[in-house]
């Protein structure tokens, strides 16, 4: 079966979806699929929490937002691709307001803004603590309203389809019939978040697992920056499940064992506020989690069943602030924890929550294959440099996804459809696919095995502290496990609903992925932001201010290069918060 599409995404949360409707908006004539292998408001987008930033308080200004985006990224950040950001942030945020979502207001009836971790003033907008959920909402409804918009609901996208140097469509197995579709398209836009799973403790949900990345960089895009993964610090011990930071921002805060506020300790500030909010609990995520690792270090952590913990304490805050402004908060802690934050502390620990790193993007969405257009998790625009600020994702879904959708329009209103020759790439993947789904075993390797054992050496290994030995022991561990996947095989050869297969493509994706994080960090001797070097512990602005770029040679291997950062108005200086 195929079927033709001007413009195809892959994706159906947040960033998909707002591509998709930039790309209706800039050129009504043209048709788009949504690719998705969930029901769109399944996305992940739909459990972040927190909120969007975006300069709008009369004491606020772009040019801090700028600069606290790119001091908090550790100056890795192109800053032509975060100015524009800062300056189209707010008016993405004002357009979901007029397409209806609901964003938490002042008493006078003003969008409220809070503070976030890393940001010095108050700038980011939310929905009380389900902000995703709301911002997944408006965008969902506001695509049915686009009869140019035709979705593909619990497909899975095995291949992109690449012809001539371009990119022309993908193919995809329809999970619940396991039939296999090619759908050819002018542009496709890579819209699938991130890859948190491939590590045990993550907030992110099962899904993430860098299916776009490895597409990507199978079809020829090279990956960028893949070495700065992010710990948020306050995951729940046993699920990873995400408190959100904003449980900080309105005044939470972080104990060790003695019931100490031990960030204190670590050039965050002191308890004392000063007039600007860049202190303490509100410290950026990669110098908090790294301040959990020296405590455990020292002895003052709590050690439970699911490993070491600090608390969060928000019982000064009371049962109103916190049934008003952190209600979800409070129930993913009884629900999932069995407890109350009006009365009682919560365990957290450091967990994956987001990638820095992803396939390489202009201020476009364009990567560097044509054709090919990438936004949110999935890219690296690059906005987040070696370390993202919270509440800087859902702006950026939404303003690098509607650059993306517009630019993929012009593209292509531009070109005809594929020729003819992509056909025969179709029958070659159906080929590839009924091969896979008569996976045996060879030797008794399990891919439930091999999952595992990539998760804990990327934990062990390529954790909040990394260096050389371990980085090696990694790579080692990643080859050993691809050649054992090689081997491995399924039990359930039927087509209906077959998750089983479509967990061995996502450990396949994962393999690839998780080996271009461990050889971007194994070639990146210094620590910046979330890479953090034990054998290496300074920044290096002469050798490393520059991209990792990562393309994958045709026997597999990764090759990587580096490629210049955009300085425009703030060169190079030192971190400082607290201060
Ligand atoms: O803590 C949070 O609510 C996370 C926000 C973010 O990652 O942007």
């Amino acid at each position: 079966m195929t079927a033709s599409v001007d413009v195809l995404v892959v994706g159906g949360g947040g960033a998909g979806l707002r591509a998709a409707i930039a790309v209706v908006e800039a050129n009504p004539r043209l048709t788009v699929a949504i690719v998705s292998k969930v029901y769109p408001m399944r996305s992940h987008t739909v459990s972040a929490e927190g909120g969007a930033a975006g300069v709008i308080a009369a004491d606020d200004t772009a040019d801090e937002h700028v600069y606290d985006t790119v001091s908090g990224g550790d100056w890795l950040c192109d800053q032509d691709a975060v100015e524009a950001f800062v300056a189209e942030a707010p008016r993405e945020l004002m357009r979901l307001e007029h397409w209806g979502c609901p964003w938490s207001r002042t008493p006078d009836g003003h969008i409220a803004v809070r503070a976030f971790g890393g940001m010095k003033n108050k700038r980011t907008w939310f929905a009380a603590d389900k902000t995703g959920f709301h911002l997944l909402h408006t965008l969902f409804q506001t695509s049915l309203s686009y009869p140019q918009i035709r979705r593909y609901d619990e497909y899975f996208v095995t291949t992109l389809l690449v012809d001539e140097g371009r990119a022309r469509g993908v193919v995809a197995i329809e999970v619940a019939t396991g039939r296999v579709e090619g759908i050819v398209a002018k542009a496709v836009i890579l819209a699938t978040g991130g890859c948190g799973r491939i590590y045990p403790f993550t907030t992110n949900a099962n899904i993430k697992t860098g299916d776009g990345m490895a597409l990507a960089y199978r079809a020829g895009a090279p990956l960028k920056d893949m070495e700065f993964v992010q710990y948020h610090p306050t995951g729940l011990p046993f699920t990873g499940i995400l408190i959100t930071e904003a449980a900080r921002a309105e005044g939470g805060w972080m104990l060790n064992k003695d019931g100490y506020r031990y960030l204190q300790d670590y050039n965050l500030g002191t308890p004392t506020p000063g007039p600007k909010m860049r202190s303490m609990e509100l410290g950026p995520r990669d110098r908090v989690s790294q301040a959990f690792v020296h405590e455990q270090e020292k002895g003052r952590t709590v050690e439970t069943p699911y490993g070491h913990v600090v608390h969060l304490d928000l019982r000064h805050l009371g049962a109103e602030l916190i049934d008003r402004k952190l209600p979800f908060v409070r129930e993913l802690c009884q629900r999932y924890q069995n407890l109350d934050p009006v009365t009682e502390l919560i365990p957290v620990r450091p967990v994956v929550h987001y990638m820095m790193g992803g396939v390489g993007t202009d201020i476009h969405g364009a990567t560097g294959l044509p054709g090919l257009y990438a936004a949110g998790e999935v890219a690296c625009v690059s906005i987040n440099g070696a370390n993202r600020l919270g509440s800087n994702s859902l702006p950026e879904l939404l303003v690098f996804g509607a650059r993306a959708g517009a630019a993929a329009a012009e593209f292509a209103s531009a070109v005809s459809l594929p020729a003819f020759s992509v056909v025969s790439r179709i029958y070659d993947e159906q080929r590839r696919l009924e091969r896979e789904l008569q996976r045996h075993t060879d030797g008794g390797e399990r891919m439930a095995d091999i999952r595992t054992e990539m998760q804990d050496a990327m934990e062990q290994h390529v954790g909040i502290y990394r260096d050389g030995g371990a980085l090696a022991k990694a790579a080692d561990k990643l080859e050993e496990l691809r050649e054992r996947f090689n081997r491995a095989g399924i039990d359930d050869h039927s087509r209906t609903f077959n998750t089983e297969l479509l967990a061995a493509f996502e450990l396949s994706f994962m393999l690839d992925v998780a080996r271009c994080i461990v050889a971007c960090a194994l070639n990146r001797e210094e620590s910046r932001g979330a890479h953090q070097r034990t054998d290496f512990p300074r920044r290096d602005d002469e050798r490393y201010l520059a991209h990792s770029v990562i393309h994958r040679n045709p026997d597999g291997t990764g090759r990587v290069e580096y490629a210049p950062v955009t300085i425009t108005a703030l060169p190079p200086a030192e971190r400082v918060y607290g201060r």
